[in-house]
């Protein structure tokens, strides 16, 4: 394995800064100073040092999942079938977890992993990643809705939503919509809905960050994220759009 994708996965930064950290002469493979990123280390055979300090090494995992409903976004439950009931044993034996929750009943990308500075970026509210959902509305969604979700709608526990984006596919007395949201309060897009009196009757998350939903994946099916995907997302790029 490459030494810069082993240190970005145990989390010492983003391949960019891993890279950084390689140039500064503070990475040792088998005593001897590492500067190219590209050197290739057994991470169970060599011992690798980072300021002097041992790396653990721990094998991880990225997973990208099109959740079904009905299962819910937990890693166990004593009466539910959870998401990780849905993996293979040989994917579940590392341990990953949902980043983020969907409710119950709605569908659509979610990633798993047991990369636990990863999951803590993307679900930082200080990084305002993007999440963007497919959702059927019962009744007719307006201009005036879009404009309301831009300046933000205040929730019927008071909070005044962080602006929307709101994109009508179909108005009419079952509208198809896409919005983008970057925060991710308990049921916020059927709550924001209801602030403008409307009803989400199927919600689907189709993006995270820049990371599209593989339609290619049916509903309860699962696949490791490519290298490019996982690039993105550890490099931040996730972030803007
Ligand atoms: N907003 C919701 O209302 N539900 C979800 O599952 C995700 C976002």
């Amino acid at each position: 394995m490459r030494i810069d994708k082993l240190l970005a996965n145990m989390g010492f930064g983003s391949r960019k800064e891993v890279k950084q950290l390689l140039k500064s002469g503070a990475v040792n493979v088998d005593e001897t100073v590492v500067k190219d990123s590209k050197t290739k280390v057994d991470p169970n055979g060599q011992k690798v040092t980072v300021h002097g300090e041992e790396v653990i090494y721990q094998e991880t995992i990225y997973l990208m999942m099109n959740k079904p409903p009905g299962v819910i976004s937990a890693t166990e439950d004593r009466a539910q079938e959870t998401v990780i009931d849905l993996l293979e044993e040989k994917d579940r034996v590392l341990s990953p977890f949902p980043v983020g929750r969907l409710d119950k009943d709605t569908e659509g990308l979610l990633i798993l992993t047991n990369d636990g500075q990863l999951s803590h970026s993307l679900l930082s509210p200080k990084k305002h990643v993007p999440k963007t959902y497919f959702a059927k509305i019962d009744g007719f969604v307006t201009e005036e809705d879009a404009e309301a979700f831009k300046q933000g709608v205040t929730l019927e526990d008071g909070y005044l939503t962080k602006p929307g984006e709101l994109v009508i596919l179909h108005s009419g007395e079952n509208s198809e919509i896409q919005l983008t949201i970057t925060e991710g309060k308990f049921h916020q897009v059927k709550r924001m809905f209801e602030a403008v009196g409307k009803k989400v009757t199927y919600l689907q998350r189709i993006r995270m960050g820049n990371l599209d939903l593989d339609e290619e994946l049916k509903l309860g099916e699962y696949r490791v994220l490519t290298e490019d995907e996982l690039d993105r997302l550890q490099d931040g790029e996730v972030f803007s759009r």
